[in-house]
């Protein structure tokens, strides 16, 4: 039960929940900029771009309340709590998500608690990661002939076991896209490996739309070594399927990986 005391807001509590994108700051939609713009407050996650606050004009509470690997930071309960308070005492609260809101964002839980308060809420969709992720690194999602879907799965459920749709998703042959599973890559590789051949290509593409962007490929045979030589505390997106070999330097990685490995 959460108690607060009711100050008298300044306008109608309202919460507008925005998907920020992928992480560079110029990936927000237009609307949820006019969001921001329109906010009395805003509470903000991780791996959104803090110069995206920077563009909020007027003196506003802006709160991080990030959580990176779902530890270390305020918990679930906590955001929501903080979001109806801020509500009560400001008015329009703006709650800025990495990517899209809906995406493996516990949106859902936040917009659950703020209407039991007669909160009302409104979504504004985000460029999700998975998406922008790859498509920045030019690997297409689906491709005429290669690929006709793909499969966005987490890596990390609430009990931290792989979910049963992974497995499900690799007997098919649909791209696989990996979210919240970079420090599980050998594991992910290993399941992958039971229904689709070692020469499958992947790419690991971490801190996607931002300076210190970073895209690893190779084939499933080889993601063993290369794991060893990334960083695993950057948050990352795993594409697994033919479509990673459009990517432009695909094969002469390979080549120079296959070159090394026989001198
Ligand atoms: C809690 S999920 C949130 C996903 C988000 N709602 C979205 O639509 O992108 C966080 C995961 O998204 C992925 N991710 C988010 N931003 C990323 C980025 N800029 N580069 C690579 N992966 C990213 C990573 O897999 C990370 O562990």
């Amino acid at each position: 039960m959460q108690i607060f005391e009711i100050k008298q807001p300044k306008k109608s509590p309202k919460v507008t929940l925005v998907g920020a994108g992928p992480g560079s700051r110029d990936l927000i939609t237009l609307r949820g900029y006019r969001a921001l713009q329109h906010a009395d407050a805003i509470l903000y996650d991780a791996l959104v771009d803090p110069g995206l606050l920077d563009e909020v004009s007027g003196d506003i509470p802006k709160i991080y309340v990030g959580k990176r690997c779902g530890k270390d930071g305020i918990s679930q309960d906590g955001i929501n709590a903080l979001l109806v308070e801020h509500a009560f005492t400001y008015g329009h609260v703006v709650r800025l998500k990495g990517g899209d809101p809906f995406v493996f964002g516990r949106a859902s839980e936040e917009i659950e608690h703020l209407e039991s308060f007669g909160i009302p809420v409104d979504v504004v969709p985000g460029i999700s990661s998975a998406i922008a992720a790859p498509a920045g690194q030019g690997i297409p999602v689906t491709k005429r002939g290669v690929s006709t879907s793909f499969w966005v799965v987490t890596a990390t459920t609430k009990e931290g076991t792989f979910p049963k749709d992974l497995q499900l998703a690799s007997q098919s042959s649909a791209t696989l896209l990996i979210l919240m599973g970079v420090r599980k890559l050998k594991q992910i590789v290993d399941l992958v490996c039971k229904h689709r051949s070692g020469m499958t290509p992947f790419a690991l593409i971490q801190n996607a739309s931002k300076d210190t962007e970073r895209c690893t490929t190779g084939t499933l045979n080889n993601a063993a070594a290369i794991t060893k030589t990334i960083d695993l505390t950057q948050p990352g997106v795993i594409v697994i399927g033919d479509v990673v070999a459009e990517h432009p330097s695909f094969f002469e990685e390979e080549v120079r990986r296959v070159l090394h490995s026989t001198i």
